[in-house]
């Protein structure tokens, strides 16, 4: 403890398993741009209140610059047992590189409370930049295939079973409305996560009335969190960036399922290309999709993470606990999960080979019974009268062993006389489609319309 930074109070030294027990430097390492760019604000803070002379701050930011080279350039050499964290890692430089006189003025009026949370914002804001950037990249590929694949139809589900004709553009785009309501949340997140602790103390402000608004701008804060206690206690913007990350993984997972029944040799709708798929050891024919499996499989372990954390939290008492660096890993993992679970879905989307004649094939006459249920609607009929008559031309159909469209105009007749010789038409899928042409449907102007809406959501409308 001695040795510690803020061992002056100890005497013993540390159990050698509370030591690695305690430490987060392997892992909080990856915050030392964050954590350098918020000392430099916090020296010209304090220089411009009179706690660091000119000569002092110059110091302190060029030896700050030196640290942080080191790490860039992969040569800062962890102190095991004494470089606790990120904070005292980079005091500890600082003060052998310009000497402890000068470097042990830096942390006047601070706490490594509010540093980490100063750091995980500027380093989650900066991530959730990037994230945008690939989901953005998501949303182009969808876009660019529903439009170039609209004609292609094939069967839309419900339970499962075989329900509606949709357009393959309109399956697409049932996912991509998802993932663009995602990118809608993420720039409200991204906003809450760009808030500045930086000025909070240990938790009940700063004594040397340092100017938090000048820091803030300084890194790129789009605001203060206005109360210093809040400032140091809250990671709601880790929370809030899981459970995001969650709701994005629910729906990656539900889109690779879905590419995974239609890749199965049953359905063969879809073919993944190799650069995402992968062989057995044991059985050379196989091709198996484990670039969907692993997207399906690792936003289970997106929501362990965020409701690991909200259980890690909610029984803490005000301000900070040491619990809260149990955000650290957590919010790391999830990151990068989310994020290279993004590009791989876009690269699984944009290599994917479509198989329009199976769709087409996998297409069956009764799927168009609610088709032939609206034609007596426009002649005037109850829907629920419709609904039944058109189920006993199913009945009927099953009954002969035959498709439905295979009914002769006298059967369909003999069940409903109101049925005319124009009856026949009903059993065609692209008019099946063509009808639903009301906003959100799946006719060629709908799924157009609906490209549209997803490109003005792209561009932030
Ligand atoms: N490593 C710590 C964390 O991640 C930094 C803050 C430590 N503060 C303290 N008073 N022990 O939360």
């Amino acid at each position: 403890g001695e040795n510690m930074l803020w061992g002056g109070r100890f005497t013993g030294g540390l159990d050698p398993l509370m030591v690695s027990y305690n430490e987060s430097i392997y892992y909080d390492r990856a915050f030392y741009a964050q954590d350098i760019a918020g000392s430099i604000a916090w020296a010209r803070a304090n220089k411009n209140r009179g706690i660091l002379t000119e000569h002092e701050f110059s110091e302190i930011e060029r030896g700050l610059n030196a640290v942080k080279e080191e790490w860039a350039s992969n040569k800062f050499d962890i102190k095991p047992g004494v470089d606790e964290d990120i904070h005292t890692a980079n005091e500890r430089r600082l003060g052998e590189i310009i000497g402890k006189d000068i470097a042990g003025k830096l942390h006047t009026g601070r706490s490594r409370n509010e540093q980490i949370a100063t750091d995980m914002r500027l380093w989650l804001r900066e991530q959730l930049k990037t994230i945008e950037g690939y989901l953005s990249d998501l949303l182009k590929v969808i876009a660019a295939r529903a439009e170039s694949e609209i004609e292609h139809v094939m069967p839309g589900y419900t339970h499962l079973q075989r329900a509606q004709p949709i357009r393959w553009s309109h399956w697409m785009l049932s996912y991509g409305m998802a993932f663009a309501t995602d990118l809608q949340r993420l720039r409200e997140v991204v906003k809450r996560v760009n808030r500045s602790p930086l000025g909070c103390g240990a938790l009940a402000g700063n004594p040397f009335n340092i100017d938090r608004d000048a820091m803030a701008k300084e890194l790129g804060f789009e605001t203060l969190i206005y109360n210093s206690m809040a400032g140091v206690a809250d990671r709601d913007f880790v929370v809030e960036t899981m459970q995001w990350g969650s709701m994005l993984m629910l729906h990656m997972s539900r889109w690779a399922e879905d590419l995974i029944i239609y890749s199965s040799g049953e359905f063969n709708f879809v073919k993944l290309s190799d650069a995402y798929s992968t062989g057995s050891s044991l059985m050379p024919q196989k091709k198996n999709p484990d670039s969907l499996e692993l997207l399906r499989g690792k936003s289970g372990r997106a929501y362990g993470q965020m409701a690991g954390l909200m259980m890690t939290i909610k029984g803490i008492p005000s301000t900070y606990n040491k619990d809260l660096q149990e955000s650290v890993e957590p919010l790391l993992d999830h990151v990068k999960t989310v994020g290279d679970s993004i590009q791989i879905a876009t690269g699984v989307l944009s290599t994917l080979a479509i198989q329009p004649e199976s769709m087409l094939a996998s297409l069956t006459p009764d799927m168009l019974a609610t088709d032939l249920a609206d034609y007596l609607v426009r002649k005037g009929v109850p829907f629920r009268e419709t609904h039944h008559i058109s189920g006993r031309c199913v009945a009927l159909a099953e009954k002969e062993k035959t498709p439905m469209d295979k009914l002769s105009y006298e059967q369909l007749h003999e069940i409903d006389s109101r049925f005319d010789k124009d009856v026949v038409e009903m059993f065609d899928y692209q008019r099946s489609v063509e009808m639903r042409s009301a906003s959100g449907g799946t006719s060629k102007s709908s799924v157009m319309e609906q490209i549209k809406v997803l490109k003005q959501m792209l561009e932030g409308n």
